[in-house]
């Protein structure tokens, strides 16, 4: 990959060297990421791409220290993640980054509210704040204080889903990985995910996510193709200015059709 000029003086957040992820299927191994070399920056609304099955969950699973690469390395700030223990890595990745996941995953016996505090009690002490932020994050996103006291069982996926966002950004965690996050919502309930995604963004958390949609990549400022097991094309755009940006959808359009999208 090219690196331009402005990239020397920005700050590197993720460095993978070599990363290589084979699943074993019986006798035969799926060789999913093949020495996948790539450099993350702080405070980059990053979007990944690709089409199904070409390992987009599988990267952000490794970039976030949910699971373990095959072989390779991943610094995180300047931190050795594949030399990480199971636990350091646990403690690691709870105060670093936040993970939405492609399926919502809630637990069934816990409030909305109480589903978002789970994450937050690992690094906050403070319970009344905790609860304070997660009711002002989750009213944000349009789930008000009768929705918050409701089991995941009892609210619909889009709700759901917003509820697992505010779970991820409760520690303000220094990456935020976002598998899909909009691929349950409608419109108006993808807009206020993004728009929140956005806002925290520009408040410098940095974001990784992936995303099928076109309209959705439009949220990053550099666009990552993922293709043959390694990150095959990436364009950089100036930043999101809202509804208005016909010109930045023109050029990731000419991008993806470039790349047989
Ligand atoms: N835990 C696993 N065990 C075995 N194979 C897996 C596992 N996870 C993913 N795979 C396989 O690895 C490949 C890449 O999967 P991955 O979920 O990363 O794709 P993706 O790009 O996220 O696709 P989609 O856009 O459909 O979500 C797929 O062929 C998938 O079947
Ligand atoms: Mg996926």
């Amino acid at each position: 990959m090219i690196a331009s000029d402005k990239d020397a003086e920005r700050r590197v957040l993720l460095q993978t060297k070599k990363l290589v992820k084979t699943f074993s299927h019986g006798g035969t191994q799926q060789h999913v990421l093949k020495n996948l070399d790539l450099l993350l920056y702080e405070g980059d609304f990053t979007v990944i791409m690709g089409s199904s099955g070409s390992g987009k969950s599988t990267l952000l699973y490794a970039l976030s220290g949910m699971d373990k690469p095959t072989l390779g390395e991943i610094s995180f700030g300047g931190s050795e993640m594949t030399r990480m223990s199971n636990d350091q890595l646990a403690v690691f990745r709870r105060s670093h980054c936040g993970f939405v996941f492609q399926q919502i995953h809630m637990l069934d016996t816990m409030s909305v509210l109480d589903n978002v505090l789970t994450s937050a009690y690992l690094v906050q002490k403070n319970r009344a704040e905790a609860v304070r932020i997660a009711r002002e994050m989750l009213t944000r996103v349009g789930l008000d204080a009768n929705t918050q006291k409701r089991f995941p069982s009892q609210i619909s996926g889009g709700e759901a889903q917003r509820a697992a966002i505010i779970r991820a950004l409760i520690n303000s965690p220094k990456a935020i990985f976002a598998d899909e996050p909009t691929g349950a919502l409608n419109r108006a309930a993808s807009e206020s995910v993004l728009e929140l995604l956005t806002e925290v963004n520009e408040q410098g958390q940095s974001i990784v996510m992936v995303t099928h949609d076109v309209k959705t990549a439009l949220r990053g400022n550099r666009i990552l193709y993922l293709q043959d097991g390694i990150v095959m094309d990436e364009l950089r755009l100036p930043s999101y200015r809202g509804n208005s940006d016909s010109e930045r959808l023109a050029q990731l359009q000419d991008f993806l059709a470039k790349l047989g999208w």
